[in-house]
This record gives C-alpha cells, structure tokens and sequence, in this order.
C-alpha cells in the first residue's frame, strides 16, 4: 500500500472522524511520483461514499480490475541503438493539434473532489496542452469550460441519447456555440446503474449544469432511455453537422456498423469497469476493433485502467490514436485541484516520452505492433 505521503497517524484520525480535518493540507506531505499515489491519497481524504462512488466498478468488479491488470500482460519489445535523443509526441484528433497523445476521458461530478470542478480540469488540459471530453453529468457550465480550455485545450462533449430529446439538443447547440470539436455519444450506458455509489447524497450547492432546471426528482425519467438504436444516431447526424464519436464499442461487428452510420471516432471503453461486468479489458479489445475499421479514416482511442506510460505506449501499438484516462485525474483534483490534475497529466505525460526513448521510438509512427507481445504464461496465471 502507499503509505508515503500521508502519515499513519492522520489516517487514523480520518478514520475515528470519518474524513481529515480540513486544516490539514494535503498537498503539503510528500509528492506523489506515479498516478496510483493520487488514488491512494484520494482514498484517505475523500469521504468514503465520494471516494466509493468515483472509484468503484459494478459488482464483483472482474472487469474493473482486469482493465488495468490486462495491460500487465503485454509485455515490450523495445528496438535499440536508435537516436532518441529528440522525441515528438505531437498528434492530432479529428484534425485538432494535442501535445501528446494523452486526453481526459469524461466522468461526472468535478466538483465532489474539488470545489473548483470542471474548470480546474480544463484549466489543467489547457495548461498542458491535450484535450477533455465535458461529461454530460458536468458541475460546470459547458461555456465555462470552454472558457477555461481556451486557447490551447482541445473540447469535445460528451452526451447519451436522452429520453428528452430537447436535452440532447440543448447540448448539441451549446457545443456548437461554445466551439466543442466533435460530439461523443455514450452507447453502452443504456439503463440506470447505481451500483454501490447508491448512498451518495450530493451536497445542495453541487449543481448538474446541463440539468439545471430538471427536477432531481424527474431527472432518471428524461434522461433514461432504454430504446436507443443506430437511428437515433442517425438522427442526432440530421441535427448538427460536428463529427460523432462513439463511446463504448468493443467488437469488430460493432465498429463496421459504426462506419455504415458516419461515426468519425470510436473509443474502445467499458466505462472503466462501470458497466457490465465480464466484459473484456480495453487494451485486449483493442485489436479487433482496429482491425474492422482498418482502411478507413475511423479513429480509434481507449480508456480504462491506462495508469502508466508504457500502459500509453502498449495501447499505441495495438493501434489506438491516442488515449484517455478517467479516475486518475480525480485524483489529481483530490489532492490539490487544478495543480494536482495537471501533475497527473505531466507524470503520465513524462512517463510515456521515457517509454518511448527506451523502446526506440522517436515518433508516435515508430509505435508498431511488433512492440509488443501477449505474455501466455502470464495470463496462464490469472
Ligand atoms: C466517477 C466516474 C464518472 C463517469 N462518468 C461518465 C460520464 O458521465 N460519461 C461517460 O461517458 N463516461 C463516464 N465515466 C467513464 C469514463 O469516461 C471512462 O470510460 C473511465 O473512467 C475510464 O477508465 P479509468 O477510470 O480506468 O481511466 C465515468 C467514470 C467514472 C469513474
């Protein structure tokens, strides 16, 4: 366990109190040095049903833990006496410019880990120079957000199908006007799931942006639509000319039929173990989707348990564009807002530019999948 940066002592205080004192600043105790730090430190300083509701998997949670440990199975086989001396990491998303191929993946509720939420994420985006997908379930305002990513952030929102269709145009107009790059519709979130977060009661003052005015009582009835299909993709298409993305798709059938219905993006994701447990780990359902839409112009990204830089390198050469990670930057809100989100973005960042020298990959194109390969004896193991 990661004990380092909180003393023992403190830990036990939380536990006779429930949560640390208020006065007791965090972020003042040691550095974290790797992303798993963050959790370890959010697990002591959150209330636990905050903590409970971000971090947890639906139950037993094989595929919340497999997101992360699959990765482990891929093993790296670096090429040496290569000039690694300058490395670029440089990439694009549907077109726009990111410094590295490392974005934040959307998650509701910013601002139970920090009071300044959204904004101290996209602060953190903007100052490092990647992109975030704006969850539907944001704190902040959208305009706010893209305010606070400007000039350097790349902005796409996120949004489902809702039951009320006039929810859905609302935010498919307010990222038009607030210059979001590409809608990402959330497919594998089709019913509601309160999983072990079902005792979390969200302080008064915590407002859901894009449902200011639903009742919370109401709200599961607009949103909640058990009776989404491909049409109303198709729809939202007649609606708005940005590009889609789709969130959630893990088969090669899937993404053939993506490509049938113009979806310019898929990000391989099982809403980081969120969702229906037993499904496979992202990085083993990489391949088969990169595989259906090779040939075409469809990018491919993940998400789901990417906690290191090699995790970054081994989802490149399975062929994914570019990456995103969800928990981790809560963490980071956690520990000390949009300081603490930025120091994960930059470990990460850092830990992926070694990667990549110690592999002989000057260029994110030298990244092939003859990089890697699956450890059987390892999965034998599991
Ligand atoms: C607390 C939390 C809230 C989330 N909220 C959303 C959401 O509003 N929309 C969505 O598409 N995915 C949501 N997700 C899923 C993330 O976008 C992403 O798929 C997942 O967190 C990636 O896995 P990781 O946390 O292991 O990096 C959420 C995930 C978490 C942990």
């Amino acid at each position: 366990m990661h004990m380092s940066f909180l003393s023992v002592r403190a830990y036990h205080m939380r536990n006779a109190l429930g949560r640390l004192p208020l006065n007791l600043n965090m972020a003042s105790q040691h550095k974290p040095v790797c992303l798993k730090d963050f959790e370890e430190h959010a697990r002591l300083v959150l209330p636990d049903p905050v903590y409970r509701y971000y971090s947890h998997g639906f139950y037993p949670e094989q595929t919340l833990r497999d997101n992360e440990e699959a990765f482990k199975r891929y093993r790296l086989r670096p090429r040496l006496l290569r000039d690694v001396s300058k490395r670029d990491m440089r990439t694009t998303m549907l077109g726009q410019d990111i410094a590295f191929p490392i974005a934040v993946a959307p998650t509701s509720m910013h601002c139970l880990a920090h009071n300044d939420g959204e904004l101290a994420t996209a602060r953190a985006v903007g100052s490092v120079g990647t992109g975030m997908i704006l969850s539907a379930g944001t704190n902040s305002t959208m305009e706010d957000v893209a305010a606070a990513l400007f000039p350097n952030g790349l902005r796409w929102a996120q949004l489902y199908i809702f039951k009320d269709l006039s929810l859905v145009r609302r935010i498919v107009k307010k990222a038009e006007t607030n210059g979001y790059g590409a809608l990402v519709v959330t497919i594998d979130y089709p019913v509601s799931n309160k999983g072990p977060w079902g005792s979390l009661r969200i302080p008064p003052h915590i407002k859901m942006a894009n449902f200011a005015d639903v009742e919370l009582s109401r709200l599961s009835s607009v949103v909640i639509n058990e009776s989404v299909t491909w049409k109303d993709i198709d729809w939202l298409h007649s609606i708005t000319s940005l590009p889609i993305v789709l969130k959630g798709i893990r088969t090669g059938e899937m993404a053939r039929e993506a490509l049938n219905h113009n979806i310019a993006g898929i990000v391989v994701s099982n809403t980081g173990g969120r969702n229906l447990d037993g499904l496979p780990a992202t990085i083993d359902a990489l391949s088969e989707v990169v595989e259906a839409v090779r040939g075409s112009c469809m990018e491919v990204y993940l998400d789901g348990g990417v906690r290191t830089g090699t995790d970054v390198l081994k989802a490149l050469a399975l062929g994914a564009r570019a990456v995103f990670i969800g928990r981790p930057i809560i963490w980071g809100l956690a520990y000390d807002g949009e300081a603490g989100a930025r120091t994960v973005l930059e470990i990460i960042r850092d830990e992926f530019s070694l990667a990549m020298a110690l592999s002989g990959c000057p260029k994110l194109s030298d990244i092939t999948p003859d990089l890697v390969i699956r450890d059987l004896r390892y999965s034998a193991k599991l």
